[in-house]
């Protein structure tokens, strides 16, 4: 039996305090820095602009980066590389800007896709590196980005979240120094963490799991668990932040070797229509998605594995439990309070839900009714309907 090949990681991945210092090694002419505010703000932008320098690198700023972005805001950042004639593109930032810099990449080395629908069509034909190198600075512990051969766009006709993959968008260059992450707020710190988490959990019970993703999976969730309320509770706390960097990176690489599934699946479809971040709506469904997974053998048995290296059974409570101590709402009610909007958008959100392509691959099929009752309890954290 063959199975899709497996690619853990680009080139090198450089890791520990002051390992950001690395840019200095690169070689090139011109450096596209993908960022935002927030990284000027803490002086990391000013740092990565002066090694650069140090290198002999001439480097430019884009910092227009929007919660979701859409097609046409990664075209403007494929013609930005364009106008520089970037020879290094580095992105420096949290998931959001690590996925959408990574389709400017694509769009900057394939100049010829030049609709939305073309680069969903032309998605396994790729070239990519024939311009620039990719680096990647994870800004937070979540997305594992920096190591993922997705980015993810909105359509913004139907604000669905699309996923572009190849193996060759897998960042040449991943530079994980948690030095960076000491100032992320708690609020970012507790919905990146489990966004890490919930990557974790959804590899380890994958149909496409394998002894790779489950080493990776089983080691990164419990790591998860144990390190993100140090890092919560005490941000300048270096060794939980470089944990946790480094769990975010496993739980990119888990991913990678296996896939994600249901939770990521609703999340892609329904983030972009309730403005919710992603971290946030996977904290809510991941407890829901257990629960429902459960009903599958060798999902439960995993969960099972998990839970009682932790000392105790039920994973779904762990999880619970420690979104509580995050503080992170346990409803999307408590998150976003417009009963109104999730009412008129249930139908579609259920649908496209239930169209999303990690939902499909996921280890227990939902039917619409599934879907509505899922919707239902991670809204009101009961099934209304139920009642
Ligand atoms: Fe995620």
């Amino acid at each position: 039996m063959t199975t899709a090949p497996i690619r853990l990681g680009g080139e090198r991945i450089v890791q520990g305090c002051g390992s950001i210092e690395y840019l200095k090694q690169l070689h090139g002419k011109r450096a596209a820095v993908f960022s935002t505010n927030s990284i000027v703000k803490n002086g990391y932008y000013e740092r990565i602009i002066s090694l650069l320098d140090s290198a002999g690198i001439e480097s430019e700023g884009y910092l227009k980066f929007r919660l979701n972005p859409s097609f046409e805001d990664v075209q403007d950042g494929a013609d930005f590389l364009k106008e520089l004639h970037a020879d290094i593109v580095v992105a420096a930032g949290g998931g959001t800007v690590m996925d959408a810099a990574k389709v400017m990449w694509v769009l900057y080395e394939n100049p010829q896709l030049k609709t939305f629908e073309s680069v969903i069509e032309n998605m396994d034909n790729l070239s990519l590196g024939g311009n620039a190198v990719f680096v990647c600075i994870p800004t937070t512990s979540g997305s594992g980005s920096e190591v993922s051969k997705s980015g993810v766009i909105t359509d913004s006709r139907d604000h669905r979240k699309v996923p572009i993959r190849n193996l060759m968008m897998v960042p040449n260059i991943a530079i994980l120094d948690p030095e960076i992450t000491l100032s992320l707020p708690k609020v970012l710190t507790a919905e990146t963490g489990i966004d890490a988490l919930t990557h974790h959990l959804e590899s380890l019970v994958s149909p496409k799991a394998n002894m790779i993703s489950d080493a990776i999976a089983y080691s990164g969730a419990l790591e998860v668990v144990r390190w993100l309320p140090k890092a919560y509770d005490n941000g300048e706390n270096l060794e939980s932040r470089e944990r946790m960097m480094l769990c975010s990176t496993m739980g990119g690489l888990a991913f990678s070797a296996a896939s994600l599934g249901l939770s990521h699946g609703i999340a892609h479809a329904i983030g972009a229509k309730v403005n919710l971040p992603h971290g946030l709506i996977n904290a809510i469904l991941l407890p829901i998605v257990i629960r429902f997974n459960s009903s599958h053998k060798i999902a439960r048995e995993k969960y099972s594995t998990v839970a009682k290296a932790l000392g105790e059974d039920d994973l779904s409570a762990i999880v619970q439990r420690l979104g509580k101590m995050l503080s992170i709402p346990d409803t999307m009610q408590k998150a976003m309070n417009d009963d109104r909007l999730f009412e008129e958008k249930l139908e579609e959100m259920a649908n496209d839900s239930l169209q999303d392509g990690l939902t499909i691959l996921n280890c227990v099929r939902p039917d619409k009714d599934d879907m509505i009752r899922i919707l239902h309890e991670a809204y009101y954290g009961t099934d209304k309907h139920a009642n």
